[in-house]
């Protein structure tokens, strides 16, 4: 997720990029630039805020440019590997937003026509594209260069003497600001509200030519397309966050496109490019705290199953002062930040005992990714709300992903089982999506249940850690003290505490544990207790036994993890509305923790 910015008009454009981009740095600050067609064009970026970029950069003559913030998925966040990116002579400039998975292929055959690469991003390849279909107009050379192009993308291009913007997008968001006499790009509406509230929306596979006072869309194929601009009522403030009333919802409402990019040329490239060619594990250990060591206990039934590989998970600070394991296993650090000092500390204790070390992280070149044999991305954008969302679910897809290639390196998975693994992955974002348009049925069992001081959240199995989880977001932002419990636990103290005015949370979806569920459940009604269940769509028996139920599409137990925590998240999040909680900023917490 980066944020992308274009102008041309009659005024100065270097001032005009950078107050623009300055809107859209909640959509990546790790490096930034900037590119003006001017005499010649004038290219500058840097590593850091855009503040970092502005106090460095020159000033720049010209009328039209884009400049870019970035949040790195593809070569480390520094100024070599930072947008926009010139062609081979330097004639055109381009930013992206988005992913190229066939990237690699497209950057050999272009080195082997003697295009010369500055950096390690997959964006490069589509300077250099564009270079190699330049005869002619740009418009025309963006269209041949993107046919060759998969992933996802929204691209913005400069040339050298042009009077134009080009820009393209697929699944990634691109908009053209309608001014009076000058006409803006942006990946979102927010960088230009200060500027125009005319806009147009550019659709998947669409090419658009914006030139001072024209802007003209092509479809895929290639024929104009009418589109009326749409006037857009936000506020500066509210556009920020996509006009969502904070940035957790939004990022509660990422999700689908969070677990898509996660997935995006990975699945495909396990076979050619397994994270573990050269080794096997005896065991699994998995470190990390907070909401990252609830992904991780999900992580332990998700490589116990696909991988049977026997697996322990710790919180980052106990595994730091533990004696010393002598075995060598894979170590697993998690963590969303890639900052927070005990799991740092954890992978440096796990390097000094000889383990072999992968981190799953969300931030590119984060403190973590230094001390590790090997990363695994999350590729869920910037998370803005302390609340972790939208990092967990992608922390457990970068989980299957890693159980699936265990699996692969130790022979317990077949080829076939892989590919039924591979079709529920890719089924996530529209079972997340189906949870997220029951938004509003959700909202109403918070209205109604906001007043508890108490509550309990029960799961069993691969669901327990969702319960912790559950328990765990709505003690943080609703402050409502939860408490999550492996269902089978609850007659080992927690009913002691059972009472009408203690709600339970009860997950209880058609796996092996059900009719142990079901049981619990009517332990906690018997007591008074009212019960919220998560169960599958179709389950009418559930109905009987809990007072309310949230229905979930029915999917394979082992991937319910990611749309039953959706459910919990929308819960939790519609609680502390209710209660007028500090949503996206909860009291005495913070979002990364860089003290012990
Ligand atoms: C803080 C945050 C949590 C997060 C935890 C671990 O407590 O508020 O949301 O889960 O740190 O952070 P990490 O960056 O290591 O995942």
């Amino acid at each position: 997720m980066c944020g992308i910015v274009g102008y041309v008009g009659p005024r100065r454009a270097q001032p005009i990029l950078i107050d623009c981009l300055k809107r859209l740095e909640y959509r990546g600050y790790d490096s930034a630039g900037i590119a003006v067609v001017g005499k010649s064009l004038q290219l500058f970026k840097s590593e850091g805020e855009i503040s970092v970029l502005e106090g460095k950069m020159p000033e720049m003559e010209g009328s039209l440019g884009i400049a870019h913030t970035r949040w790195a998925t593809q070569g480390k966040p520094t100024t070599e590997n930072a947008h926009p990116f010139a062609d081979c002579s330097n004639m055109l400039a381009i930013v992206h937003n988005g992913i190229i998975s066939n990237f690699m292929d497209l950057r050999d055959a272009l080195k082997a026509d003697g295009h010369v690469f500055s950096s390690e991003t997959d964006t490069e390849v589509f300077a250099h594209l564009v270079e190699s279909e330049l005869e002619g107009d740009l418009l025309g050379a963006v269209q041949r260069a993107v046919a060759k192009v998969e992933g996802t993308y929204a691209f913005a291009v400069v040339a050298q003497g042009g009077d134009e913007i080009v820009a393209t997008r697929r699944e990634s968001p691109l908009v053209i600001g309608l001014g009076n006499g000058e006409n803006f790009v942006a990946s979102d509406v927010t960088a230009l509200l200060k500027h125009t509230n005319r806009m147009l929306y550019i659709e998947d596979g669409e090419v658009v030519r914006v030139t001072k006072d024209s802007v003209r869309i092509l479809d895929s194929s290639g024929k104009d397309v009418r589109r009326e601009p749409q006037k857009v009522a936000w506020n500066i403030e509210d556009a920020e966050k996509g006009g969502y009333p904070h940035f957790m919802l939004k990022e509660i409402y990422e999700q689908p496109s969070a677990i898509h990019d996660s997935l995006l040329g990975r699945v495909e490239s396990l076979d050619t490019e397994p994270f573990f060619s050269d080794s096997t594990f005896s065991n699994v250990k998995i470190v990390a705290c907070g909401t990252s060591y609830h992904a991780g206990l999900v992580g332990k039934y998700i490589i116990e199953e696909l991988a049977k590989i026997p697996t322990t998970v710790q919180i980052s600070s106990e595994y730091r002062y533990s004696s010393v394991s002598r075995e060598s296993p894979l170590m697993v650090l998690v963590t969303q930040s890639g900052e927070t000092l005990d799991t740092m500390a954890a992978a440096r204790e796990a390097r000094k005992r000889g383990n072999k070390t992968v981190a799953i992280a969300n931030v590119m070149g984060s403190a973590i990714t230094r001390e590790v044999d090997h990363v695994i991305y999350t590729r869920a954008g910037p998370e803005i709300g302390v609340a972790a969302t939208k990092t967990f679910v992608t922390q457990l897809v970068a989980l299957y992903l890693l159980a699936m290639d265990l699996g692969a390196q130790n022979r317990t998975l077949s080829a076939l089982a892989r590919r039924a693994i591979i079709g529920q992955l890719r089924s996530l974002p529209r079972a997340v999506q189906d949870v997220l348009n029951k938004a509003q049925e959700i909202e109403a069992l918070a209205k109604k249940y906001h007043g508890a001081r108490d509550m309990f959240f029960i799961g069993r199995n691969v669901n327990y850690p969702v319960a912790l989880e559950g328990a765990l977001k709505t003690k943080e932002i609703s402050y409502i003290h939860g408490e999550g419990y492996p269902a089978g636990e609850l007659k080992h103290g927690p009913l002691a505490l059972i009472s009408k005015d203690s709600p339970v949370v009860a997950i209880a979806i058609k796996d092996h544990t059900y009719d142990k569920m079901l049981g619990n459940i009517s332990e906690v009604s018997a007591r008074g207790s009212p019960v919220i269940a998560i169960g599958f769509e179709g389950d009418t028996e559930l109905a009987k036994f809990a007072d309310d139920v949230i229905y979930i599409r029915e999917i394979p137990p082992l991937f319910s993890p990611v749309p039953v925590i959706v459910a919990l998240q929308l819960f939790s999040y519609y609680l502390a509305r209710e209660r007028g909680c500090p949503i996206d900023k909860p009291r005495n917490i913070a979002k990364t923790v860089t003290v012990d």
